[in-house]
């Protein structure tokens, strides 16, 4: 297949000290996530990478499942974070894809709260993280990220009203090796900017397209709307609603009205 990935040629000359510097490569799994917790219950060195070309039971957030077909990308970063940082994770990723887009193909994403990169109102990246604790300390905590980039959405009826792809917004493919390189070099410099104390929580709320907007709110089967007024530094979200009264909404999936 033109432009396949390998372990060795991510790997290669990768700019990171630890994040990608072991990958691990299918070429067809059921989820990266199940083979990363897996590696990670067992130990895995930290910043290892599982990556496939093609997932047959991908899962998204909320227990829905996620379509990543060849030309996609779809990864997992194990790491052992500090329980501080843990909160952090979801803003590191969507800005890691955030700027490997903008660095690669020139486009303009931007984050829709929580952490779903859009292009012009559309998904082309949804991330998931998973954790589990030992008592208070992080045991493992794996980031899940899939990028719609070589796909064409007119082959996924599914999701084209609502989903975009880096293809179809340039009208050419995509270097996927460029996008992950950049992408797990961001990661790892953010992840190191938090362990060093600093914050990325503003980079992360400056690059919402979800402040200021009209929004409907659901999670489970719980449901509001207001305007998305601010997000706090544990990243959730302070909805102004029509009684005047501020909701803090730790989860949910966001609506953007007009
Ligand atoms: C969402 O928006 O609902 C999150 C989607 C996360 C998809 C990625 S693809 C790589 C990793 N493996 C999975 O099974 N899911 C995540």
């Amino acid at each position: 297949m033109a432009n396949s990935l390998s372990a060795a040629s991510i790997t290669e000359d990768l700019g990171t000290r630890f994040i990608g510097q072991r990958v691990v490569y299918f070429p067809r799994l059921s989820s990266t996530m199940e083979v990363a917790k897996r590696q990670a219950r067992r130990g895995a060195v930290d910043g290892t990478v599982i990556i496939t070309e093609e997932q047959t039971a991908g899962r998204g957030r909320i227990k829905r499942t996620w379509l990543s077909p060849k030309g996609s990308i779809a990864l997992s970063i194990i790491l052992y974070p500090d329980v501080a940082y843990l909160p952090s994770l979801i803003m590191l990723a969507s800005l890691a894809v955030v700027h490997s887009i903008e660095a690669v193909t020139g486009l303009k994403p931007g984050i829709k709260w929580p952490n779903d990169v859009v292009i012009n109102g559309r998904k082309v990246c949804g991330i998931l993280i998973e954790s589990d604790m030992r008592g208070k300390m992080v045991d493992y905590a794996i980031i899940g990220i899939g990028i719609n980039a070589n796909l064409k959405l007119s082959d996924l009826p599914e999701i084209s009203q609502t989903a975009t792809s880096l293809a179809d917004e340039l009208g050419r493919d995509v270097s996927r090796l460029d996008m992950i390189q950049y992408l797990l070099v961001k990661a790892e410099r953010l992840y190191l900017t938090l362990q060093a104390g600093g914050s990325i929580y503003e980079e992360w709320r400056d690059n919402l397209v979800t402040l200021g907007r009209q929004v409907q709110v659901n999670w489970g089967k719980t449901v509001c709307g207001g305007i998305a007024e601010s997000v706090a530094r544990d990243g959730s979200l302070l909805l102004r609603q029509s009684d005047g009264s501020l909701a803090k909404i730790v989860a949910g999936d966001v609506t953007l009205r007009h």
